[in-house]
């Protein structure tokens, strides 16, 4: 007991030390790109420097979406507001809040004519979409492609998140999804507090689906979210779901 009290502790302390180290980071930038505007500049440097200030707001934006949702699975108060949506038009607006967000990537939809409808909570399943593709950004330090598909196969909407980037090793591929656990290659390519996929499993199982990741140290990885279609969806996932997290399950009487 007293040993998962002071390891709880030191997760609350790196925890919190993560999240102040990331959020100066986009705070410095945006300081940065207002002083800059401040001054009289050439059209083009000012609507780039506005670009900057715009990229570090979306980044801020799903940081403090992570630690809302990560406090809300937490405490077991997520609940999902379930209703009909086309899963092409969830990943379109996260592939057009990123498509600027570097200019060394290009991030590539691929999506069928056809509506690839789900019972979802829309604002979760972005956050989730907006975590793989800021990952998938953050993770290929080169630059690149970074190709996003959405295809119905047996009765299933799959969102596929692709990139070129470092890749996972093996042995670290299963950790991943663990909050705060980061790969000792993305330690040294990028800063990070290690929550997003963890949120973003949480997100997905509580709406029956399942979040999986295929990837080559140094080659690149798919990350890909499987969600029932709404046809196929079981009559209760109509209700409002609340979902809590394994270990607050494990701790029920
Ligand atoms: N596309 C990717 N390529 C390589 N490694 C990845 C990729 N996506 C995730 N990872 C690895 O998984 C770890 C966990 O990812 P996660 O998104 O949870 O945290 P993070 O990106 O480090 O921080 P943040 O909380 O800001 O998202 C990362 O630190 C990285 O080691
Ligand atoms: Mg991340």
């Amino acid at each position: 007991m007293a040993e998962r009290l002071q390891r709880q502790h030191q997760d609350l302390l790196t925890f919190l030390a993560g999240v102040a180290h990331d959020l100066r980071n986009p705070l410095a930038a945006m300081r940065m790109g207002l002083r800059l505007l401040d001054r009289p500049l050439p059209e083009d440097k000012k609507r780039r420097t506005s670009e900057l200030v715009d990229r570090q707001v979306t980044r801020l934006e799903r940081m403090v979406g992570d630690f809302l949702d990560a406090t809300l699975i937490e405490s077991g108060h997520l609940e999902l507001q379930l209703r009909e949506r086309d899963v092409r038009e969830l990943v379109q607006e996260a592939v057009d809040l990123y498509s600027l967000s570097s200019p060394d990537h290009r991030i590539v939809l691929s999506a069928g004519d056809e509506p690839v409808v789900v019972r979802a909570d829309a604002e979760r399943i972005a956050q989730v979409l907006n975590n793989l593709v800021s990952n998938a950004i953050k993770y290929s330090p080169a630059g690149g492609d970074v190709h996003v598909s959405v295809a119905a196969e047996g009765g299933e909407a799959v969102i596929a998140v692709q990139d070129w980037g470092i890749g996972i090793a093996p042995e670290e591929r299963k950790h991943i999804f663990e909050p705060f656990r980061r790969s000792g290659a993305s330690r040294e390519t990028a800063p990070g507090v290690g929550l997003g996929l963890s949120v973003a499993r949480q997100i997905v199982e509580a709406h029956g689906g399942r979040i999986e990741v295929e990837s080559a140290l140094g080659r690149g990885s798919t990350f890909r979210v499987h969600l029932l279609l709404a046809a196929a969806a079981p009559a209760h996932a109509t209700a409002p779901a609340a979902v809590s997290s394994p270990r607050a399950a494990d701790e029920q009487p």
